[in-house]
């Protein structure tokens, strides 16, 4: 009845837990909702005046599809900055977030016959993306010794001639983990000389608890002579809490940005007037945004402090990632499996229904013995639910 473009496709995984966590808190439960992929900040005060003066200056109207030019080269800018060499303007290509960012790099480059090396655990959007391109998604398994972070054994025993594609993402969401520049620089070296299509999302990458003020290592960290094909992807949602306004970039070359920005005239057009005005203030008033980021951060950090102390000390059997970025706690649940809840899926379902508290379970990452809890919420609501996720296991409390 409908087309094979829809086939497998399944809604967002990590969206549907927190649409139920609201519906519930709309019925009047006392839910603790650590489902959500987002920040629980306000986007700065300073970003949003900078829209609300774009609207009552009368910029309402389409811009490029790529984005306008101001916005574009103050992208860039920062780009150059961190490469230290020229990122050219061109190579930016504004989208509606990070999502379409993606989907424009993998609808371009990928389709049926290809295959698309996506490491697990992944973001719940990767493997569903590659789907709708018509092209094989292949999931890549790291070691859960190593945080999962995958190698490049891993990739040469996984790779076929078919491999074009190589979705990266670090942070990484679920986990937390964060690649090194020189595990980074091996992934590059493999895709180079495979020449395979390194996708790199590094939409967390400001939200790093490396030494103080640094961002994670990323694609630019290396020369250029170290990188084949790639596309870099990045936005304002997570390092600016500006999820709603729908604000994400890709970094490429002029040629396959042409594409992309081609790509998304024919589907969405240029993403929001006024949201490019706000994130123009975000990328060009560096001391303003730093300020802000820094503030973040250091409030995530202090989180994950708490949320690892936390598992340590309540639930001490329990294996988890240490978080080195993002604001997610992967742990694993399947010791508490038994009486009729045989995967995470149920287990959440049950720590919802019985408890109050909404995570997500690991079938959305590809590891449904597993669970993710956003740690983006305040002490006392982590607090609330360590002692009650406690309670449903029969934990002893320090609390
Ligand atoms: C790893 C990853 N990439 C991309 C995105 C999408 O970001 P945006 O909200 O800018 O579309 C998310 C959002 O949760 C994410 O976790």
């Amino acid at each position: 009845m409908y087309s094979d473009n829809i086939r497998k496709l399944k809604p967002s995984a990590t969206m549907a837990v927190s649409a139920l966590a609201k519906r519930l808190q709309g019925e009047g439960r006392d839910i603790l909702d650590l489902s959500a992929g987002e920040p629980d900040f306000d986007t700065p005060a300073f970003v949003r005046d900078a829209a609300i003066r774009a609207i009552q200056g009368g910029q309402t109207r389409y811009t490029p599809p790529a984005g306008t030019p101001a916005l574009r080269k103050a992208i860039a800018a920062r780009l150059t900055e961190r490469a230290g060499r020229e990122m050219h303007w061109e190579g930016v290509v504004v989208t509606s977030g990070a999502k379409q960012a993606l989907f424009n790099a993998i609808f371009a480059l990928f389709g049926p016959g290809d295959e698309v090396l996506i490491p697990a655990p992944y973001w719940t959007t990767y493997p569903d993306l590659v789907t709708i391109a018509r092209a094989e998604p292949v999931i890549v398994r790291g070691d859960e010794r190593r945080s999962f972070k995958i190698t490049t054994a891993d990739l040469e025993s996984a790779a076929t001639p078919r491999t074009r594609g190589l979705v990266l993402n670090s942070p990484c969401n679920p986990t937390g983990a964060v690649y090194s520049k020189s595990e980074v620089e091996r992934l590059a070296a493999w895709a180079r000389e495979r020449n395979v299509w390194l996708i790199s999302d590094e939409i967390y990458r400001a939200i790093y608890y490396g030494s103080e003020g640094t961002h994670a290592p990323g694609l630019l960290e290396l020369p250029a002579s170290a990188l084949g094909p790639f596309v870099l992807v990045d936005g304002a949602s997570k390092a600016f809490a500006m999820t709603g306004w729908r604000i994400g970039f890709t970094w490429a070359d002029p040629e396959l940005s042409k594409k992309m920005a081609a790509l998304q005239s024919q589907i969405t057009s240029n993403s929001t007037t006024p949201a490019q005005a706000a994130a123009l203030e975000a990328y060009a008033n560096v001391r303003a945004a730093e300020a802000s980021v820094g503030e973040m951060c250091a409030a995530f950090r202090r989180r994950r402090d708490l949320v690892t102390s936390r598992m340590r000390e309540m639930l001490p059997e329990v294996p988890f990632v240490d978080p080195e970025g993002a604001f997610y706690l992967y742990f694993r649940v399947d010791g508490f499996f038994g009486g009729g809840v045989k995967d995470a899926t149920a287990w959440c379902s049950r720590l919802l229904e019985e408890q109050g508290v909404a995570l997500v379970p690991g079938a959305a990452f590809g590891d449904d013995r597993w669970v993710r809890m956003s740690y983006a919420a305040a002490d006392a609501t982590l607090e609330k639910a360590f002692a009650r996720i406690a309670a449903m296991v029969g934990a002893g409390s320090t609390a």
